[in-house]
């Protein structure tokens, strides 16, 4: 008789997942809790507070109402004929929860939508990015999922092909990319965060742990940065970040920005810069650093307009216009290529 599906026989790349938040210190809480219920007054403590997940509103936090009428709104929208609706309702919510239903196919939620997410909404949120980074958007580009888990095992499952296979990832990290990756059957290759140095992210560190890996056979496809950090809560330099996306390009790794915190930055002289903006400005800097190479090509083709070259002209304007996209948005994307440029100046 064929054996019966037990535990030790379960997939072994799930049964390798650990997911620390949740581990054991949080199963010992649960049997405190369950002991404070059978046997009141048995422990020095008659409460349990669960600090090992980011759960602010289990600890009394009330949510934002704004998020929550605009949900409710849209899962319920004949509420909006409603005269009642507009006591309960904020007018700001609303008006919202109006416009999303405008941008949904048949104004309802509940349906199958684009494989991407509904178009209306990806519209929404390229917006937002754009208006947030000072460089365009495109809707095309933006997969929506329900949180970011989702959307790294997306990723894993896209890039991992084998044990051969690693994930450059931050240490200490938060364990959905250790579990992720051992659910998706690759390999971790750890990198170091200083402590000394508030958690920083030394490239040289990066380049030895990358070096290393690839001594093993390793296939490295791709590099986790969390930034802000958790559970490090460090905010990443600008150039810093430069360096960052340039050894992705040099090395031909993904680079996977956690961004998940980018509003939770608690000092002033600390700012968030994503890093599809920082991409734009060391991509746009190529170009000003080789703008004299590329008038010369261009004078070049004019002379050869009936030849091969003459295509390259058009490769050029479009390039061109790369510039020009940079110049729409003076106040983000020149000062990012300076900050890029200086750094540059100072690498070997
Ligand atoms: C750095 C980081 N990335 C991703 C996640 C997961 O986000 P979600 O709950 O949206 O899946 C968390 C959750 O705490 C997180 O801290």
């Amino acid at each position: 008789m064929a054996p019966s599906v037990a535990v030790e026989n379960l997939n072994p790349k799930v049964l390798k997942c650990e997911y620390a938040v949740r581990g054991e210190i949080v199963i010992h809480a649960q049997r405190l809790q369950q002991q404070l219920q059978t046997q009141p007054g048995s422990l020095p403590f008659d409460e349990i507070l669960y600090c090992n997940i980011g759960n602010p509103q289990s600890l009394g936090q009330k949510p934002v109402t704004f998020f929550r009428e605009v949900l409710a709104l849209c899962d319920h929208p004949s509420l909006l004929e409603k005269e009642e609706t507009k006591s309960l309702f904020s007018a700001d919510a609303i008006s919202r929860a109006k416009e999303i239903l405008a941008a949904i196919p048949g104004r309802a939620t509940g349906a199958y939508s684009h494989s991407q997410g509904i178009k209306g909404l990806r519209d929404a949120i390229a917006a937002g990015i754009a208006s947030r980074d000072g460089f365009p958007a495109n809707a095309d580009d933006i997969f929506v999922t329900d949180g970011a888990s989702p959307g790294v095992h997306m990723m894993m499952q896209l890039l991992l092909r084998d044990e051969k296979d690693g994930i450059l990832c931050p240490i200490p990290q938060y364990p959905l990319y250790s579990a992720s990756i051992a659910l998706h059957g690759g390999t971790l290759v750890p990198y170091y965060l200083d402590e000394k140095t508030g958690w920083g992210l030394e490239i040289s560190d990066l380049k030895k742990q990358l070096e290393d890996a690839r001594s093993k056979g390793i296939d490295v496809r791709a590099l986790v940065v969390i930034n802000p950090g958790n559970p490090t809560g460090q905010v990443l330099a600008e150039d810093n970040q430069c360096d960052i996306v340039r050894f992705c390009k040099n090395e031909g790794l993904v680079l996977l920005a956690d961004e998940v915190y980018q509003e939770n930055i608690y000092v002033d002289d600390k700012k968030f810069n994503s890093f599809k903006k920082i991409e734009q400005c060391t991509f746009s800097l190529r170009f000003i650093c080789h703008r004299r190479q590329l008038r010369l090509l261009k004078q070049l083709t004019k002379h050869l307009m009936h030849s091969m070259l003459s295509v390259s002209l058009n490769q050029l304007e479009s390039l061109w216009s790369l510039d020009l996209g940079l110049a729409k948005f003076p106040e983000h994307g020149i000062s990012g290529a300076r900050s890029c440029r200086r750094k540059k100046r100072s690498l070997p």
